[in-house]
């Protein structure tokens, strides 16, 4: 059996985790969410959710990756084996590697779609925005109804994540995310910088951090927690694929704090360079998902300097998109790489293909599921079911299939925080878990 491919270096597992979890979900759905939901309050409950739901989960994940060197459907074969109890139910653990995989599929199908805009407007950034507000917001109404064009930018984004993930685990995934990621940290710093200084932070921060408990609703904590998800990249075993290729002694807390952290205030200055530009010229934050494609074009024609800043901002979000692309397509090849025997540049082909194909739907709206167009029933469906419903089965094979002790010798925390994250992973995580998905299929 040929070897399994490892980390060249801790700082490149923590790049490339990091990688995964900072995408459009930070710098794209973060702000746009925060905006509709009212600000502060929203803010606090999705760190609240971060803390209590994500980091567990990322635990949880990197533990599973670590300790069994597989992919996801086979780590959740390897963590039934050792359970005590329920062990009729522990036999079922491998469908919850079959759903990430399948969520992997789903996600990346449309994800690149996304992505593909991004590319779109950072050509348009080279030409710069100008003329009226209708003449700028028609750009994107001009791209969303013309699938030959959105096809034409999916094909450019999976033909590099192909490219990236032919390459393998060293040369392909970790070399271009020790690029990008600085890349994206010294862009994002740059763009703030221009933000704070240019009038409208102080309305933002305030905006960001001052919490007004009146605006907050039940829709907006589902979705703060439904997003503390999406954002760590959690619920389909991009942390276990990640995991299993570490090779050394590595602290599985720090390592998912440090990803945890690193991914939050992305999204958070992410926040402070979005919302300053839009208060300093007079407008509200609740626009919505056209806050990026639209109602910022429009103010870059504005601002000084807006044309070098527009080509930063979407440089930023396609680098963002694209190492978290490489993540969801890494896990479905490793799957067929490791259950199905296939080589590497097999999987990367014939699942890369594949995937493209599926996304060829998602890039024309006029074909649609009930009434929502495919794009937006894929991401519905993953994002608001597959994902929660998947970190939840793995947090309860986590904490209830795997032996305790295995656990605490490995994470080697005190008493007292060893027990207090093993009641919070067997009792809080699922509780709120099992809340959101509920809530979803509309029990509650
Ligand atoms: N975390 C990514 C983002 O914030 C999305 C993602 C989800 C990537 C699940 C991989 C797996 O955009």
């Amino acid at each position: 059996m040929s070897q399994r491919e490892v980390w060249n270096s801790k700082i490149g597992f923590i790049l490339a985790a990091a990688g995964s979890a900072v995408g459009l979900g930070n710098i794209w759905k973060f702000p746009y969410i925060t905006g509709v939901h009212g600000g502060g309050a929203f803010v606090l409950v999705y760190l609240i959710a971060i803390v209590f739901v994500g980091l567990p989960i990322m635990i949880a994940e990197i533990y599973i990756g670590k300790t069994t060197l597989k992919n996801p459907v086979g780590a959740f074969k390897e963590c039934s084996k050792g359970s005590n109890y329920f062990k009729k139910l522990a036999k079922l653990s491998p469908a919850a590697g079959f759903l990430g995989v399948l969520s992997g599929v789903l996600i990346l199908s449309f994800y690149s779609v996304v992505a593909g805009w991004t590319l779109h407007f950072l050509f348009l950034s080279f030409k710069g925005f100008s003329g009226t507000k209708e003449n700028i917001e028609a750009h994107f109404n001009h791209l969303y109804s013309t699938p030959s064009l959105m096809i034409l930018w999916h094909t450019v984004l999976m033909v590099i994540v192909i490219a990236i993930i032919l390459r393998g685990v060293q040369k392909g995934i970790e070399k271009a995310s020790k690029i990008l990621m600085p890349l994206l940290i010294l862009i994002l710093l740059a763009l703030m910088s221009y933000s704070v200084f240019n009038g409208g932070a102080e309305k933002a921060f305030k905006f960001m951090f001052y919490p007004d408990f009146s605006k907050l609703d039940e829709e907006a904590i589902i979705q703060a927690l439904g997003h503390a998800f999406f954002t760590l990249s959690l619920g389909m075993g991009v942390m276990i694929t990640y995991g299993s290729y570490l090779k050394d002694k590595i602290s599985i807390i720090k390592s998912s704090v440090i990803i945890s952290i690193m991914d939050t205030l992305i999204a958070l200055l992410a926040g402070m360079v979005i919302f300053p530009i839009v208060f300093s010229s007079g407008l509200e934050a609740s626009s919505g998902p056209s806050l990026i494609f639209k109602t910022l074009p429009t103010l870059f024609a504005k601002i000084t300097g807006g044309s070098v800043i527009s080509v930063m901002f979407f440089l930023l979000l396609f680098f963002a998109a694209l190492t978290s692309a490489i993540s969801l397509l890494e896990v479905v090849v490793v799957y067929f790489v490791d259950e199905r025997k296939w080589s590497r540049k097999k999987g990367t082909i014939v699942v890369g293909i594949s995937i493209y194909l599926l996304g060829i739907l998602s890039a024309i709206p006029k074909i649609t599921v009930g009434k929502e167009s495919v794009l937006d029933f894929l991401d519905d469906i993953t994002t608001k079911y597959m994902l929660p419903l998947g970190g939840l089965l793995t947090i309860l094979i986590f904490a209830y299939f795997i032996p305790i002790k295995a656990i605490k010798d490995e994470l080697k925390l005190p008493k007292y925080l060893f027990y207090s994250f093993v009641w919070i992973c067997r009792v809080i995580t699922p509780v709120a878990l099992i809340w959101v998905v509920l809530n979803k299929v509309g029990v509650l």
